[in-house]
């Protein structure tokens, strides 16, 4: 009997025991299976905060790039504008320009021709007061001209509307001798204007005075450009001889 109860007890205590290493591996395994879930929970929201990172950063570029092409865009815009700009102000603009004052046409009839052989613009000089008959009368010591000439400060006003220099190389400019100089109004022409990169070749009519100091009294009156000697002319040269006038200056 004695010994039946020590098989019975030793069978009792197995199965406890055997309970236990199974209620352990239960735990164990819940354990696990927690810790792999968490692990499992971080990694996935790791990975969807680093593809949102990503997706977002991918954004930033593709948000920076069209910023770039926008910009690179615009830019090129500018840049043709401005060509298309630079291409209009070339196209508006001849390289000679020839201007002149004229009372009674002598004058008007060479810079026309001067302007058709070089493919020159023109520019009249109009007085804002138009000279009359009697105020060009040279035999009249009172006359509008005479006066004029007789006072170097004089000024008479332009009333044609100024001309842009701008693109312009060359600039002829002629005009009547009068009492042996350049008419006052020329003066006024040449202290408006900045003549810098410019060659300024100054031609004359005349009844038979020559250039004499007009061309020089220009020069220092304009303060500006680069002045060469220029020439006088009677009424109506031909072409050819403006022509040849013209080669010899290049
Ligand atoms: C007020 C006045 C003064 C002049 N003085 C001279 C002169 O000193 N020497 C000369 O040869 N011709 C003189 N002339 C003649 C002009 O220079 C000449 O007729 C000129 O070609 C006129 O040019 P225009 O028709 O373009 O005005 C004078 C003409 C005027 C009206």
């Amino acid at each position: 009997m004695k010994r039946l109860m020590t098989i019975l007890a030793a069978g009792v205590l197995a199965f406890s025991l055997a309970a236990c290493a199974k209620k352990d591996d239960a735990e164990k395994e819940t354990t696990r299976a927690t810790e792999n879930t968490q692990l499992t929970e971080a990694s996935s929201s790791e990975e969807k905060q680093e593809n949102t990172e990503s997706e977002t950063t991918k954004a930033d570029v593709t948000t920076s790039e069209a910023e770039t092409s926008a910009t690179e865009a615009t830019t090129e815009a500018t840049a043709e504008a401005t060509t298309t700009e630079a291409a209009e102000t070339s196209a508006a603009h001849k390289e000679v320009l020839v201007v002149y004052f004229s009372a009674t046409g002598t004058t008007k009839d060479v810079a026309e021709k001067i302007a058709k052989i070089e493919d020159a613009d023109l520019y009249e000089i109009v007085p804002a007061e138009p000279y009359s008959d009697a105020d060009l009368n040279w035999n009249d010591s009172g006359s509008r001209s005479t006066k004029e000439q007789n006072d170097s400060s004089s000024r008479p006003e332009i009333g044609s509307a100024s001309v842009s220099l701008e693109g312009y190389k060359k600039v002829y400019i002629g005009y009547p001798i009068w009492w042996g100089e350049e008419p006052r109004i020329l003066d006024t022409f040449v202290e408006s204007y900045n003549f810098d990169g410019i060659t300024m070749i100054p031609f004359c009519t005349s009844g038979g005075s020559g250039l004499g100091r007009s061309g020089k009294n220009l020069e220092e009156r304009a303060g500006s450009g680069n002045w060469l000697d220029g020439k006088r002319f009677g009424a109506g040269p031909s072409e050819d001889t403006l022509r040849s006038w013209i080669e010899d200056l290049k």
